[in-house]
C-alpha cells in the first residue's frame, strides 16, 4: 500500500510537471488522454478500486479521486492560460494605433461628382431646398407621359432612351433619361409648397468626350401659389455665384422647348475663354449651363394638383459638366474609368466637406 501511495505521488509529480511545461494546447491534451482518457494511467488505477479489499479501498479511493481531480484542474487551468496567451499574442499582432493622424494616411478620395453633389446640397440646402430621390429604373409614365411628352412623340426617341425588356403586362420600363420624373414623384406624394432638389444617375445611349451612357443630373422644383420666373432667375443666379464663387454674374435666358415647362428657357452664363482658361461671370462669351422653365399646367394636372391654383418652376442640369467646368477636366469618360491616378489627382479629401461658411470649392 505504501509503495502504491509513493507511486501515486510520483505519477502526480510527473503529470503536473508535464502539464506545467506544455507550451501548446495539443501537448496538454496529450497529457489529458494519457492520464484521464479511457486507457489513461489514472483511469486504469481507478478501475483497480473495485477489486480492492474494503479497508484498502477506503484509503486508496480518496487518494485516487484526489489525484484525478488535481490533474483535471491543472489541465483546465493550463488550457485557459494557453488560450489567454494566444489571444494576447493575436491582439498584439493586430494592434492599430488609433492615435495616428488620419489625414496623413489618406488612402481614398472623394470622386469629383460626389464632391460637386455635396457642394450642390450645401448651396441649395442654404436656400431652403430639401433633397428628394427617385429610382433609376422608371416607368414610361413617370419619365415621359406625366411630364407631358405626347404618346409616340419623337421626343421620347430624342432622349436616346434605354428600354428594358417588356414585363408580363407588356410594359417596358426605362432607365430614366433625366431626373425630371422625381418632380412627378414629389408632387404626387407631398402637398405644396414644394421646394426640392434631386441629384442622381441618368442614362442615355450616347458616348463621346462630353457624353457617357450614364451621367448625373440635378433637378430643382418649386411649387406654390405665387412663384414666378423672376424667382427662378434669382435662385439660379444665387446658385451660380455660390458654386463658381464669384461676386457677380450675368446670365441670359434663351427661349427653348421642353414638353414639361412653359415657357421654357436655356440659361447661359457670361464667361471668358481667352487665355485658354474658363472664367465665369465676366468676359465676351456665353456658356450654356442649364434648362429651366415654369412647370407646364398639364404636368401639375397629371400630379393631381390644380394648375389654376398651383404653379412654380423647374430646372435641370448636368452635374458632371458642372464638375468639369469648375475643376478643369476635359474628358467626361475619364470620370468613369476608375483609374486610380486620375482619382488621386482630381479626388477630394473626405475630411473637408463643403459648406457655405468655409467655402464650397
Ligand atoms: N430634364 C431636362 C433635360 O434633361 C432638363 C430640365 C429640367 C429642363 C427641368 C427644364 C426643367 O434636358
Amino acid at each position: 500500500m505504501d509503495a502504491n501511495v509513493t507511486d501515486l505521488s510520483a505519477l502526480e509529480t510527473e503529470l503536473i510537471a508535464r502539464i506545467t511545461a506544455a507550451s501548446d494546447e495539443a501537448t496538454v491534451e496529450n497529457v489529458r488522454v494519457e492520464a484521464l482518457g479511457k486507457q489513461g494511467a489514472v483511469s486504469t488505477l481507478m478501475k483497480t478500486l473495485g477489486a480492492m479489499a474494503p479497508d484498502e479501498r477506503q484509503v486508496m479511493g480518496p487518494k485516487l479521486n484526489g489525484l484525478k481531480d488535481r490533474i483535471g484542474e491543472a489541465i483546465v487551468a493550463k488550457k485557459a492560460e494557453l488560450a489567454e496567451a494566444a489571444l494576447e499574442a493575436k491582439l498584439r499582432a493586430e494592434a492599430v494605433d488609433v492615435t495616428l493622424p488620419a489625414l496623413k494616411v489618406r488612402q481614398g478620395a472623394l470622386h469629383p461628382v460626389s464632391q460637386v453633389m455635396e457642394e450642390l446640397a450645401a448651396i441649395f440646402g442654404e436656400m431652403g431646398f430639401a433633397l428628394e430621390e427617385g429610382p433609376d429604373i422608371e416607368s414610361d409614365w413617370y419619365n415621359f407621359t406625366a411630364l407631358n411628352f405626347p404618346p409616340k412623340h419623337p421626343a421620347r426617341d430624342m432622349h436616346d432612351t434605354f428600354f428594358l425588356p417588356a414585363d408580363e403586362k407588356g410594359e417596358r420600363k426605362v432607365l430614366r433619361t433625366h431626373t425630371s420624373p422625381v418632380q412627378i414623384r414629389t408632387m404626387m406624394k407631398q402637398a405644396p409648397p414644394i421646394r426640392m432638389i434631386c441629384m442622381g444617375r441618368t442614362y442615355r445611349c450616347d458616348s463621346d468626350a462630353t457624353h457617357t451612357p450614364m451621367f448625373h443630373q440635378i433637378e430643382g422644383l418649386v411649387i406654390d401659389e405665387t412663384t414666378n420666373m423672376a424667382d427662378l432667375k434669382g435662385t439660379l443666379m444665387g446658385f451660380i455665384k455660390a458654386y463658381f464663387e464669384v461676386d457677380d454674374v450675368e446670365v441670359r435666358f434663351r427661349p427653348h422647348h421642353f414638353p414639361f415647362t412653359e415657357p421654357s428657357a436655356e440659361m447661359d452664363v457670361r464667361c471668358d475663354r481667352s487665355g485658354g482658361q474658363l472664367k465665369i461671370g465676366q468676359g465676351e462669351d456665353w456658356l450654356e449651363i442649364l434648362g429651366c422653365g415654369m412647370v407646364h399646367p398639364n404636368v401639375i394636372k397629371n400630379c393631381g394638383l390644380d394648375p389654376e391654383k398651383h404653379q412654380g418652376y423647374a430646372f435641370g442640369l448636368g452635374v458632371d459638366r458642372l464638375a468639369m467646368l469648375k475643376y478643369g477636366m476635359s474628358d467626361l469618360r475619364a470620370f468613369f474609368d476608375a483609374d486610380t491616378r486620375w482619382l488621386k489627382h482630381y479626388g477630394f479629401s473626405p475630411y473637408l466637406l463643403p459648406g457655405l461658411a468655409q467655402g464650397v470649392g
